[in-house]
């Protein structure tokens, strides 16, 4: 079996978060999202992974090389124009031959791996497996409505009224039948040749598309800012490790990961949280839910619940929350008269005081 990841669609910033313009590859407990569902894939056995790419390749390229540190082979395919999940399908039929393979947004998370899935759908080897999961803004997604015996009767793509509060995540199973049918839809409303309208395809034509429900979490975190909630859930997964160094005065409570090089120096660190390679804590307590990315300097400050990206400096500040900050964002208290706010912030910032 092989994977086709899709990384590719326009180069749209989460903002105001990150200048990573690729959405896959924003951080969730200083990894990128995409990372996850790579290893998800890999540990499910499968390894030779087909990446759908668009006006962000050279960052996707960047961040995952050959695949070999991930454990995979990774084989990048440019998707000229962003028209559609089908139509990455079809950009990767050469990759994908007659193979079965499971597709992957890059932007989804879902709890707990593939590795049964992928078991259920060799066992019964139907033309397609999707899942569904009750979401209650359905219209924002795929949404599939099912008769008494849970067969697929129909699917649709966001619809305006839906016919069920089913969404359809971000993790299909198929066989080669998919791009036969991606061939024979036409573009839908948007634009858009949609992954929805190629099953519902298999569908029609009497092929068999089984759908099971997800129990555990799943995350969208292209949809807006899922960003924190994101890292509060993940963070809650992470095995705790102390790599740094962690002086006398200092303390770490509960589920904690300290990467190597980082340093505590008279500062707590309360689990769930993540303290990035080569940063500094001084005289600093970070609670819960907090992830802080790499060569970040933090001094005199409480921080909770938040994510703060790579290269921050922040000092003296009492109390931060639910905050996302950016790449090289320095806050601090200025000691000259007036005393004033002076705010430097980049389009899109929002701030409370
Ligand atoms: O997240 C689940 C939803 O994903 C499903 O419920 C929908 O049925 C499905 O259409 C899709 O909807 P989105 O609006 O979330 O899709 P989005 O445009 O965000 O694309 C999903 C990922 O695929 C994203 O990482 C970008 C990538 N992509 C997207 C398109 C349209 C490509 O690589 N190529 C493309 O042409």
């Amino acid at each position: 079996m092989k994977a086709l990841v899709l990384a590719g669609g326009a180069g749209t910033r989460l903002r105001p978060i990150t200048h990573t313009s690729a959405k896959q590859l924003v951080p969730v407990a200083n990894k990128p999202i995409l990372f996850y569902g790579l290893e998800q894939i890999r540990d499910a056995g499968i390894t030779d992974i087909g990446i759908i790419v668009g006006d962000t390749a050279a960052e996707i390229e960047a961040a995952i090389g050959d695949g070999s540190e991930l454990g995979i082979r990774a084989t990048y395919i440019p998707q000229p124009e962003p028209l559609g999940l089908a139509h990455a399908v079809l950009t990767g039929a050469d990759f994908l031959g007659d193979d079965d393979f499971v597709m992957f947004l890059g932007d989804n998370l879902i709890e707990g791996g593939i590795t049964e899935l992928v078991q259920s759908f060799q066992e019964h080897h139907p033309d397609a497996q999707i899942l569904l999961k009750p979401v209650a803004d359905p219209e924002r997604f795929g949404v599939a409505e099912l008769d008494a015996d849970d067969n697929i009767v129909r699917l649709v793509e966001k619809p305006k009224d839906p016919p069920s509060n089913l969404a359809l995540v971000g993790v299909y199973l198929f066989t080669s039948k998919i791009i036969e049918a991606s061939r024979r839809i036409e573009p839908s409303g948007r634009g858009e040749l949609e992954i929805t309208d190629a099953i519902q395809r298999l569908i029609d034509d009497g092929g068999s598309v089984r759908s099971s429900k997800v129990t555990g979490w799943w995350l969208d975190t292209g949809k807006k800012d899922e960003l924190l909630e994101a890292n509060r859930i993940v963070l809650g997964t992470l095995e705790a490790r102390v790599e740094g160094a962690v002086d006398d005065q200092s303390q770490v409570v509960g589920q904690v990961v300290i990467e190597a090089g980082a340093e505590l120096v008279n500062s707590t660190v309360r689990g769930p949280a993540i303290i990035g390679r080569d940063t500094r804590l001084v005289d600093t307590y970070v609670g819960p839910f907090t992830s802080i990315a790499a060569e970040c300097v933090i001094e005199r400050t409480e921080i909770e619940h938040s994510v703060v990206l790579e290269r921050c400096v922040v000092r003296d500040i009492p109390r931060i929350e639910g905050s996302l900050l950016g790449r090289d964002v320095e806050i601090g208290r200025a000691a000259s008269k007036p005393q004033a706010y002076r705010f430097m912030l980049g389009d899109h910032s929002q701030v409370g005081v």
